[in-house]
């Protein structure tokens, strides 16, 4: 039996307190979703700046009744100290996943992506301090390894930051650090690499790759590849992030905590495989796809040029075993895909 699956069992006769932030978006709400089903108490935190309305109701409808009064939702900002130490209150585990991600956007505006990204991280931060919660769990991020070469990536060996947005994730690591040291708080960070799955949001200019292609794919419009599509991601199902997540809060392993881990499949998928896959997968439900052809354009500045995990850290601290691979993940999001990207 997997690390996960054991835990799983425990959670579905013990209940604990949990605060999702960033509950209205897209990892957030799967967080939510998956915790519920496990009768869990959850508070959910957002202020709906990229998250929607819409992603709290299917998780209600993916869930029992019962199960669903379980779920307190907070409309509030995490750059509001009273909204995080009102969302705490009583709360076992934190899971921070509220920010402005994208690259681009924080180009864009880096003043609003630092308020969101450090600022809030900080309040919620002292928020669970204050709160005295078991374990304050967080989303980092793959952009963290900067300009750093080595593939794949091993936690320990990091670059400089390419742009805001990887400033921010870099800074939530280094008060994580110091608190844990100071105020003996537990707290394990995430680097996600390349998140996937039903609810991520296809639209609007930072969009991620998978949502905003697929739509593309779907209604036959013009899909953009930025560069030569050689580019390369560790694509990472979103129950694979979901399991990290609640093995980090949970781990009763001394040295697991007051670290970062990888949070990938441990792949390396070019954008130009990537697209060859998705084809696969969506062509039996749209023929027009036979002659897809993508479109080339230059690179995207901030962009790394390769990005690949090493998880055997997770793998080894966490007992995280990835039950997704890529294509496994586009075929079981296949039909939210095709009901939510026309
Ligand atoms: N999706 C990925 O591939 C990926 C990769 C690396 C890191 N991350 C990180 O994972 C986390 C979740 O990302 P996601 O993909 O679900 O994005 P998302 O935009 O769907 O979710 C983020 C949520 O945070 C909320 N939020 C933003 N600013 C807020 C604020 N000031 N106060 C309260 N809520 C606020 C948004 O409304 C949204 O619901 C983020 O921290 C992101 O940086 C994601």
């Amino acid at each position: 039996m997997t690390a996960y699956v054991s835990l799983c069992q425990h959670l579905t006769t013990h209940t604990y307190r949990w605060l999702v932030t960033g509950a209205a978006g897209f990892i957030g709400s799967n967080l939510v979703e998956t915790l519920l089903k496990l009768n869990q108490q959850v508070v959910g935190l957002d202020n709906f700046a990229t998250g929607h309305r819409h992603n709290l109701t299917l998780v209600s409808q993916a869930v029992s009744p019962s199960q669903w009064e379980r779920f307190v939702f907070i409309e509030g900002d995490v750059r509001d100290l009273a909204a995080c130490q009102q969302a705490a209150s009583q709360v076992d585990y934190v899971l921070h996943q509220a920010a402005l991600g994208s690259v681009p956007r924080s180009l864009e505006d880096p003043i609003t992506s630092n308020a969101a990204n450090i600022t809030g991280f900080l309040n919620m931060l002292v928020a669970a301090r204050d709160a005295k919660v078991k374990r304050f769990v967080y989303a980092g991020s793959s952009s963290t390894y900067g300009d750093h070469p080595a593939l794949p990536k091993v936690e320990d060996a990091i670059g400089k930051p390419l742009s805001p947005y990887a400033v921010t994730k870099f800074v939530n690591e280094l008060y994580a650090d110091v608190f844990a040291r100071s105020y003996q708080m537990e707290v394990i960070g995430l680097r996600y690499f390349n998140v996937f799955g039903p609810r991520q949001d296809p639209n609007g200019a930072y969009a991620a790759v998978i949502p905003k292609w697929l739509s593309a794919m779907i209604k036959g419009e013009t899909l953009y590849v930025n560069g030569d599509g050689e580019t390369t991601r560790d694509f990472c199902y979103i129950a694979n992030t979901v399991q990290a997540n609640l093995l980090a809060a949970t781990t009763s392993q001394a040295d697991a905590t007051n670290q970062v881990y990888n949070v990938a499949v441990g792949g390396r998928t070019s954008l130009n495989q990537l697209l060859a896959m998705m084809q696969r997968v969506l062509l039996p439900h749209y023929p027009h796809l036979a002659s897809f052809q993508p479109v080339y354009r230059p690179f995207r500045a901030g962009d790394v040029r390769h990005s690949q995990a090493d998880i055997g850290k997770a793998r080894q601290l966490l007992g995280f075993e990835p039950s997704h691979t890529i294509e496994q993940g586009l075929q079981e999001a296949i039909d939210w895909y095709m009901k939510s990207l026309v």
